[in-house]
């Protein structure tokens, strides 16, 4: 299959390089790929690893962890591959900012995954202006969509991403995907220099939803891509609407985007709980 006639860019969301491969066979193509702590956790190595009692050195995880995404990058050297930082409430900028330079280095296409949250924002501002790609996650609200615009003014197209997660919004009765078209609406008044990620892809809806409004980017999870390929990866037809259960739609704020980053309201309790995952579920692989 040739690559698509539209214009969001499609990355799997995976930990594991065998999905890539496969998804590759099945797509023909993949744009990028993204994946976190919890994913590198469902990793089926790693997964029979501790099955059979093994777990690992800080050094070693890490390793393993580089070494999936030079397996994932040598598969799509053009692609982008997102890589996170380990952060937890306590990680500093500058801790943060020293992990992510070491893993920029690790293959020529990385996205380094920062958290928004105020040391992830400053971290962000200074390693862009380094040169360094972020993918800013855990994104739950327009406001930490407008200090990501604003922290990293004067980067370049393609340097900075978004991450909104809207199945965890799904999870507590609000309708992720309207933050997506809340941020799109945001930035349609920026310089595009952030591109807008659809992340936390539950359901086939969700993909062709976030397709059809045009977000930048969508991930998703194999089982959704292979699905997708299978149909001919079609655009939504026409008449397809998205209708999510009774969510309670998040609205559209006036915000402007040229006011400091540190202006902006970080917190969200989202954020904060989703730090925690993934802080536990890496530190469950380390002795
Ligand atoms: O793309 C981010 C994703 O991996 C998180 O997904 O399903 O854990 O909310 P989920």
């Amino acid at each position: 299959m040739q690559h698509k006639n539209f214009s969001t860019k499609i990355f799997l969301d995976s930990g594991n390089p065998k999905e890539t491969e496969q998804i590759l066979s099945e797509l023909g193509f993949l744009d990028g790929q993204t994946t976190n702590p919890t994913l590198i956790a469902k990793n089926p190595e790693v997964q029979k690893r501790l099955v059979d009692g093994l777990k690992f050195s800080a050094d070693e995880v890490l390793r393993f962890y580089r070494e999936v995404v030079e397996t994932i990058s040598g598969m799509m050297p053009a692609g982008s591959v997102s890589i996170e930082v380990y952060a937890d409430k306590n990680t500093t900028a500058r801790a943060m900012i020293e992990q992510g330079k070491k893993m920029f280095s690790w293959i020529p296409n990385a996205h380094i995954k920062l958290p928004i949250t105020h040391a992830g924002l400053e971290a962000a501002e200074e390693m862009v202006k380094e040169g360094v790609r972020v993918n800013m996650t855990l994104c739950f609200s327009q406001s930490q969509a407008a200090a990501v615009h604003a922290a990293t003014q004067g980067a370049q197209k393609g340097q900075v991403f978004v991450s909104p997660f809207i199945g965890r919004l799904d999870d507590i009765g609000e309708n992720g995907m309207s933050l997506i078209e809340n941020i799109l609406r945001l930035y349609s008044s920026g310089d595009d220099h952030v591109e807008v990620l659809t992340a936390s892809v539950r359901s086939r809806e969700h993909f062709l939803r976030s397709l059809q409004i045009g977000s930048d980017i969508s991930t998703a999870p194999y089982a959704i891509l292979s699905e997708w390929s299978k149909e001919g990866a079609p655009m939504p037809k026409n008449d397809f609407k998205y209708d999510p259960p009774n969510f309670t739609a998040i609205s559209y704020q006036t915000l402007d985007l040229d006011q400091p980053w540190q202006s902006f309201d970080l917190y969200h309790p989202l954020t904060d709980k989703g730090l925690e995952r993934f802080a536990a579920d890496w530190n469950a692989l380390i002795m």
